[in-house]
């Protein structure tokens, strides 16, 4: 039989393409979600159950009807400068929620869950490339949020058994290379699908917040990495947790470790779409680190994860794909 997986946001952006990596790993993918960002039209690869993290009747009817072997978590609010002006949606949707969640699975003995964490944990880096290890000090509520449901896994591992994977992304990008599905948050708050909105003409310009960092042309650096490589780090993720009947909380960082300026990804997008594409210099925002590299050593060794997806050309290429079509 099919082992079924519960997956919690799978109608969103990282969770549907993760549905179509479990699909074609074997599993059923069962996504529950509550539509409030993500869409049931991503939702292609194994049945959608409509409710909230919350809503533990609905839930607990979901895990008795489909009897998943573990769960992957991607459910929850995601926009950093949002968190700082509404920070109490961010506690009780991304702690709140997920806290009343675990609370079905233990009583369900649902143990086994991927938890979708994110580089947001660091805050500001004291170096780079950034390692596991490097001090944990969001500087955002949403970056606590992540945090505190990491600590809270720790614990139940110690308490309860439950064994968990922490997966910390940098910044997600790109789409199925099909260009069935994609990147579609409102409002977007992240460079590549502004970029090539712009690019569509839907935005008269992209802003460019800060050309005075210490990094070689002045913006911001960051490490993206493709979907299907954080779905294919999921897919890893899950085979050892169910490998094995022990307790535990383990995170691993999910990145390239090579860092693509505001500057370098516009001149890409330019390059892939031929278009021109308009920037106009704003100030900097709050909050914002110069560079953020990874270091995911631990998930190549560990995991034996091997992004297939790296090249910022790439997952540019492919985002353009999809986003022509929104
Ligand atoms: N996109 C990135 O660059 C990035 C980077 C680091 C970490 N992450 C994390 O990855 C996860 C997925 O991100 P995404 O970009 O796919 O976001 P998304 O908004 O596209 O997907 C989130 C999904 O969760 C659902 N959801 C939200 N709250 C819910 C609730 N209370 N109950 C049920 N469903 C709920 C939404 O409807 C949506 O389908 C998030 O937890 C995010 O914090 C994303």
């Amino acid at each position: 039989m099919t082992d079924a997986i519960l997956v919690v946001g799978g109608a969103g952006y990282v969770g549907s393409h993760a549905c179509k990596a479990l699909d074609q790993a074997g599993f059923l993918p069962v996504t529950y979600d509550d539509l409030s960002t993500g869409f049931a039209s991503a939702v292609r690869w194994g049945p959608l159950v409509e409710g909230r993290m919350s809503d533990s009747a609905r839930l607990q009817a979901a895990i008795a009807e489909y009897k998943p072997v573990a769960a992957m978590l991607f459910a929850g609010s995601i926009a950093v400068g949002e968190s700082v002006a509404d920070p109490s949606k961010y506690y009780r949707n991304n702690v709140g929620g997920i806290l009343a969640l675990l609370e079905v699975f233990r009583a369900k003995d649902l143990n086994r869950l991927v938890f979708s964490s994110t580089a947001a944990v660091y805050g500001e880096p004291q170096s780079v490339p950034i390692h596991e290890d490097h001090p944990l000090r969001p500087t955002n509520p949403y970056g606590w949020t992540k945090l505190i449901i990491e600590q809270v896994l720790s614990d139940y591992a110690n308490a309860y058994g439950l064994r968990s994977t922490s997966l910390r992304y940098f910044n997600a990008a790109g789409g199925d290379p099909d260009g069935n599905i994609g990147e579609n948050h409102d409002p977007e708050t992240h460079l590549i699908p502004l970029v090539l909105d712009t690019a569509l003409g839907k935005r008269a310009q992209i802003d460019v917040f800060g050309d005075d960092y210490d990094t070689p042309d002045g913006t911001c650096v960051r490490d993206y990495i493709h979907v299907d490589d954080l779905a294919s780090a999921h897919i890893l993720a899950l085979r050892r947790i169910i490998a094995t009947q022990e307790g535990g909380a383990e995170a691993f960082n999910l990145g390239n470790g090579n860092g693509f300026s505001v500057r370098e990804v516009i001149e890409a997008a330019q390059s892939v779409t031929g278009k021109e594409i308009p920037t106009r210099m704003a100030p900097r925002r709050a909050g914002d680190p110069a560079i953020l590299i990874s270091s995911a050593e631990r998930a190549r060794e560990v995991l034996d994860w091997k992004p297939q997806r790296a090249n910022l050309e790439t997952q540019i290429a492919d985002a353009w794909k999809w986003r022509q079509n929104l």
